[in-house]
């Protein structure tokens, strides 16, 4: 067997066999393949798909391509994860909501990819915080306050690793069996029995129609129930950034702000779904409107602000800027775009928001690119809210001089209209 022959079966559009999976992601993990075929290869399965059976194949490879946890001594965890979205600042917020309510906690969180954010870049724009702890320390530091947050260890599905480093850089990105294998790879080898999923679905998301979204939660329910972990999937709107905040340490404040009770009211709505399912997985309570009631009191005590100052000045981070969240360094460039005109607020494209963070710092655009915590978007409108002439839109943050451009981009991108707007729903599935 050689990858040539894998890459011509796969670009033919024929089935590729376990072995066949097995051997590539073995052989790409140990540095024996180089990055171009790999790239060849990950392309023509973004094309022309992989069935169930190889997407299985490939999350079961991909999750045995190093270190298996353990995390039996911490008894129920369950896990989170996010499709990917603009503005998703959730794991930020439901994490310590849910270690505050006695759920253990021991999450690994991804970096920027594509026009998405990732948890982990935003965490990092904590000074201190450290996110590369070893296995062994986050164990610890769960069985101590009942939370980690750390990102992916280099030898915990290393395969997902790199392939998920290389499709960023190759524009392969949304693809279902590549999403599906790649988050189900991750979460089998953190070792978590039980797993609740967002599954983002709009223009900001890498699933842009509830067809895709119900496809991919289905796929990934199934993975669940072969590897033994149950699984639910919430199908979230993903149309517009979700919050106000699109931008590393911009998102930390909004998540400072929301966990002291200011909570934008579409992060509210998602962060009460998952977590009352992850209450009723943990076996906290069946009643899922009930569940939503403790999660409100738990923000509403503050003990849930309490537990994120707990575990970011665990994992070394500079508490006193969550304290006082004016500390966080600002971008030299903060630019307000104002409303030519009175009307509702129509659209604001998720996906362009996060191309347009992206640009102005906030991700990659390389897979070396180093990111501008600072840099980002917020949102002074949601769609469907009453804008006055002349009233601010959002303010644009940047360390990039020529930033004309950029402010001339959000102009454009957030649309307004004469008639009414109806908002759209937030939660727009549950598959169990
Ligand atoms: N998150 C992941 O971990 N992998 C993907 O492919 C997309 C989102």
């Amino acid at each position: 067997m050689n990858i040539l022959e894998i890459i011509e079966k796969k670009r033919d559009n024929k089935k590729l066999t376990k072995k066949e999976i097995e051997y590539f992601i073995k052989q790409y993990t140990k540095g024996k393949i180089p990055d171009y075929q790999v790239a060849a290869l990950i392309m023509t399965i973004y094309i022309n798909g992989m069935d169930e059976e190889e997407t299985a194949n490939m999350t079961l490879a991909m999750a045995s391509s190093g270190e298996v946890l353990d995390l039996s001594e911490l008894g129920i965890v369950v896990d989170k994860h996010s499709t990917g979205g603009v503005g998703d600042k959730i794991t930020l917020i439901l994490m310590p909501i849910m270690a505050a309510l006695g759920v253990n906690v021991a999450k690994m969180s991804g970096r920027s990819l594509g026009f998405t954010g990732g948890t982990a870049d935003k965490l990092e724009a904590v000074p201190g915080y450290n996110i590369n702890l070893s296995i062994d320390e986050f164990k610890e530091n769960v069985k101590k306050i009942g939370i980690s947050l750390i990102t992916q260890t280099g030898n915990l599905a290393p395969a997902d690793k790199k392939i998920y480093a290389l499709r960023d850089a190759i524009s392969c990105t949304s693809s279902i069996p590549l999403i599906a294998s790649s988050i189900m790879s991750k979460k089998i080898a953190a070792g978590a029995n039980k797993i609740v999923l967002d599954v983002t679905c709009g223009n900001g998301a890498f699933m842009k129609n509830i067809t895709d979204a119900k496809e991919l939660a289905i796929q990934m329910n199934k993975i669940g129930k072969l590897a033994n972990k149950e699984t639910i999937c919430v199908i979230t709107n993903m149309n517009e950034p979700l919050g106000y905040a699109v931008g590393n340490n911009l998102e930390i404040i909004e998540a400072v702000n929301s966990l002291k009770g200011q909570m934008p009211k579409d992060v509210g709505e998602v962060v009460l779904e998952l977590g009352a399912y992850m209450l009723k997985l943990a076996g906290k309570g069946e009643n899922i409107e009930e569940n939503k009631n403790k999660i409100q009191e738990t923000i509403k005590s503050l003990k849930a602000f309490h537990k994120f100052v707990e575990l970011v000045e665990n994992q070394g981070g500079d508490i006193t800027y969550i304290e006082n969240t004016i500390k966080f360094p600002k971008a030299k460039y903060e630019i307000e775009i104002l409303s030519k005109k009175s009307g509702y607020i129509k659209e604001i494209n998720a996906e362009e928001i996060g191309k347009l963070a992206s640009k102005l710092g906030a991700g990659r655009i390389k897979k070396e690119d180093k990111i501008d915590y600072t840099a980002g978007v917020v949102l002074n409108k949601k769609v469907g809210d009453i804008v006055k002439a002349k009233e601010k839109l959002a303010t644009l943050y940047t360390n990039k001089k020529q930033y004309e451009k950029a402010k001339e981009e959000l102009e454009r991108i957030i649309k307004i209209s004469d008639e009414v707007v109806e908002k759209e729903k937030t939660i727009l599935e549950i598959i169990e």
